[in-house]
């Protein structure tokens, strides 16, 4: 198949949980990711090991603090080899500096997160944050383009007006809360199907529990990977 553009999430709070899910998953067919839970659990020689088994790993660990502490992190995280490593664009503009000064170039790929999709206009203006969540995720999600890093974590619905602003195909937009039509919200307040991600300009798709939860994850996968494709003919 071409470029996986399914990224599998590993939200596990063990390792043999972890491995047994992969093991039944065909690397070729997607890319997978560690997050803080199963980071935190069985730290990076579980990263060495997938990336032993042949999948590329996105650490989801949205680093965030002072330039210094997350560009030492970001080094750290490339001399593991991880294909991903994210960081908070509300760090500001020389956290994000340092953080892609701090990787070689042409290796690690490095995103940034918006606005978290957990904070609504109530929850921001209690943080202090008046703006509309998505005036917000637009402005952060252009620093991040202006800082040279590689592309942001957003919402598939907020995927097409960031596109439209920022055309460049070479900066990634990376979309969790997908769901296909047919399967559970679990606690995803706004999801979207794999079909409309790509169609508002996702470039990686972040799924979890319709993958790990499902009967058959490898047969999930590729439903899942089908969509993804007759979508793309629709566009191209
Ligand atoms: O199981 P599900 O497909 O909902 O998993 C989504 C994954 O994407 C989780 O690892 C979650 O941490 C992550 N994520 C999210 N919403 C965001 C950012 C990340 O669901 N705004």
């Amino acid at each position: 198949m071409s470029e996986p553009r399914i990224i599998v999430a590993l939200d596990y709070s063990d390792k043999k949980q972890a491995l047994d899910l992969v093991n039944q998953l065909d690397k070729t067919c997607c890319r997978v990711k560690v997050g803080k839970e199963l980071f935190t659990a069985a730290g990076p020689q579980l990263v060495e090991q997938l990336m032993m088994l042949g999948f590329e790993v996105f650490l989801d660990l949205k680093f965030h603090d002072i330039p210094n502490t997350v560009a030492q992190a970001c080094k750290v995280a490339a001399n593991l080899g991880v294909w991903m490593v994210n960081v908070h664009a509300s760090g500001g503009k020389k956290m994000l500096l340092a953080a892609r000064d701090a990787l070689p170039p042409g290796k690690t790929k490095l995103i940034a997160v918006t606005v978290l999709t957990s904070l609504d206009q109530f929850a921001l203006n209690e943080i202090g944050w008046y703006r509309a969540p998505m005036d917000i995720a637009t402005q952060l999600a252009s620093l991040t383009r202006d800082c040279g890093l590689d592309g942001i974590v957003c919402s598939a619905a907020e995927a097409a007006i960031i596109r439209k602003n920022i055309p460049q195909k070479n900066f990634w937009l990376v979309t969790p809360g997908i769901r296909p039509a047919d399967s559970a919200q679990h606690d995803q307040a706004r999801v979207t199907t794999p079909k409309v991600a790509i169609l508002n300009g996702a470039d990686y798709l972040v799924i979890g529990r319709p993958i790990t939860q499902s009967a058959n994850p490898m047969a999930t996968l590729q439903q899942l990977n089908h969509e993804i494709l007759s979508a793309y003919s629709a566009i191209n």
